[in-house]
């Protein structure tokens, strides 16, 4: 599964891989846990019809490539990933089968009809806002031999038509907010999503509900910007309060929040909350005012250094977390080295940093002064070292400490378990894996690269 905060990682929707009379649905989905959540939404849509899930591509009835426009290297993927694809149609085609390919998420909702003509092996085009009308395109496209799509954007029919949820992780998204209005000057999301939509808070305590009796421990509240939501009078320290008070969920995080959205409840949230876990995702993409203006921010480096501090007021050992960008256009040396200023200021447990990539149609494309690429590489390199030791020293200063763990699956070595720590950090344990669901004391002993390692305390 992905962190919270990571953009852009690849992961198959997990099925059973028992098929007697069902027919094989193949998901694969790119891009943030936002698209993680719609994949899982798909497959639920299309279980009543028959489609269960499958782990690989070959043979499916159904593909669906659930993708991401935030950077150029997220799109093209997607375009190496239907060549493939288009064998493994041939080769169902040959043996008499259909397989019906989509292309749905954000690269659908950008790029439309162009997929079709770059790609005329695709039946179905459908946005990340009109994905429930699946069954229906589904049907049209057996009935007809030309494309289908569907790019409108009826968030409110969206989640009034989805199916409830037909099992659940440990660890559940549950999407609360989507779309943005903030329009940073690099970012595609506000045209891909469209504009801010909150949910309604008896609609989002029902699915809440509904993962806690499938098994969900912990809920992940999900929104490109999930702490502008506001629904009926709610705001999301509201929601976090609403959704401690169900019995069998023990923890709630939520990501990615914007820190102009950071609500004085929602700080004090951190502190008065016990099941809100204390670690945020707190995006500043860099430290130079100059940049912050330019990306239209619209806060000062300062601003969220406050921030910062107001929020470890509320609660002292949160763990922080953001993206970066470098190589934005017009960054200076300076510019840059007031980002890895910032970096030392704040002290993050982990984040995640990205080159400036050029997206078609937002303003920072077209502005002068376009970092060289060897210039973006070396930065990049600069300040991931820099994140990287914080991590590791954050990480670090866990061994000895014993940690509540909420036990999520098996790891890979048998015999271990893989669970996260209160502040998400991957903590591998041997042990019984009864233990499956529930925040058990660990005493960390030892790190590896990207993992905490311990024993029942
Ligand atoms: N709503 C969130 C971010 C969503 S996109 C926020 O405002 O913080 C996830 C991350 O992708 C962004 O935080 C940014 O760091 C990165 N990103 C977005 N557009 C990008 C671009 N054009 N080039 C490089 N990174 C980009
Ligand atoms: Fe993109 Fe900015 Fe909106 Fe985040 S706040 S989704 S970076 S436009
Ligand atoms: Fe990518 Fe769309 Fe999410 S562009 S990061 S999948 S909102």
């Amino acid at each position: 599964m992905p962190l919270p905060g990571v953009p852009n990682l690849e992961f198959q929707l997990p099925g059973p891989d028992n098929h007697c009379g069902m027919k094989k649905l193949f998901v694969k989905t790119y891009g943030c846990q936002m698209n993680a959540y719609d994949s899982a939404k798909m497959a639920d849509l299309l279980a009543p019809l028959g489609y269960a899930a499958t782990y690989a591509p070959e043979g499916a009835d159904m593909v669906i490539l659930n993708t991401c426009h935030i950077r150029e290297r997220a799109a093209e993927k997607v375009y190496s990933e239907l060549g493939r694809l288009k064998q493994l149609k041939a080769a169902k085609a040959k043996d008499g089968g259909r397989m019906v390919l989509a292309v749905a998420g954000c690269v659908a909702q950008a790029e439309g009809a162009e997929i079709v003509a770059r790609a005329p092996q695709v039946d179905l085009v459908v946005g990340p806002q009109s994905y429930h009308r699946l069954p229906e395109m589904i049907a049209r496209a057996a009935r007809q031999n030309g494309h289908v799509l569907e790019t409108d954007f009826p968030a409110l029919e969206k989640f009034d038509t989805l199916a409830p949820p037909q099992a659940s992780k440990v660890s559940a998204f549950l999407t609360v907010q989507e779309g943005c209005d903030k329009f940073c000057t690099f970012c595609v999301v506000p045209y891909t999503r469209g504009s801010e939509y909150s949910r309604p808070p008896e609609a989002i305590l029902i699915e809440a509900r509904q993962l806690a009796d499938k098994g969900a421990r912990e809920i992940v509240l999900l929104g490109q910007n999930v702490n502008a939501y506001a629904a009926d009078g709610w705001s999301l320290a509201k929601l976090c309060k609403a959704i401690a008070e169900i019995k069998d969920i023990e923890r709630i995080r939520y990501t990615t929040s914007h820190p102009r959205d950071m609500g004085d409840d929602l700080i004090a949230a951190h502190g008065e909350n016990e099941k809100l876990m204390p670690y945020l995702h707190l995006p500043v993409q860099s430290g130079a005012d100059a940049v912050l203006e330019a990306m239209n921010r619209q806060h000062k480096a300062d601003d969220y250094r406050r921030l910062v501090d107001r929020i470890r007021v509320a609660r002292g050992d949160i763990a922080l977390t953001s993206d970066f960008i470098v190589g934005f256009p017009g960054e200076s040396d300076a510019d840059f080295e007031a980002t890895l200023s910032l970096v030392r200021d704040i002290g993050y447990a982990t984040a995640f940093s990205f080159k400036y990539s050029k997206r078609p149609g937002t303003p920072a494309s077209t502005m002068r002064k376009q970092i060289p690429e060897e210039v973006k590489a070396a930065r990049l390199e600069a300040l991931q070292k820099l994140l990287l030791s914080q991590q590791y020293s954050f990480d670090d200063s866990q061994i000895g400490k014993v940690l509540p763990v909420l036990f999520e699956k098996t790891a890979r070595e048998p015999g271990q378990l893989m669970g996260r720590s209160q502040y998400l950090q991957p903590v591998h344990v041997n042990t019984d894996a009864a233990w499956i669901g529930g925040v058990v004391d660990v005493r960390i002993e030892r790190r590896t690269a990207n993992s905490l390692h311990g024993v029942l305390a």
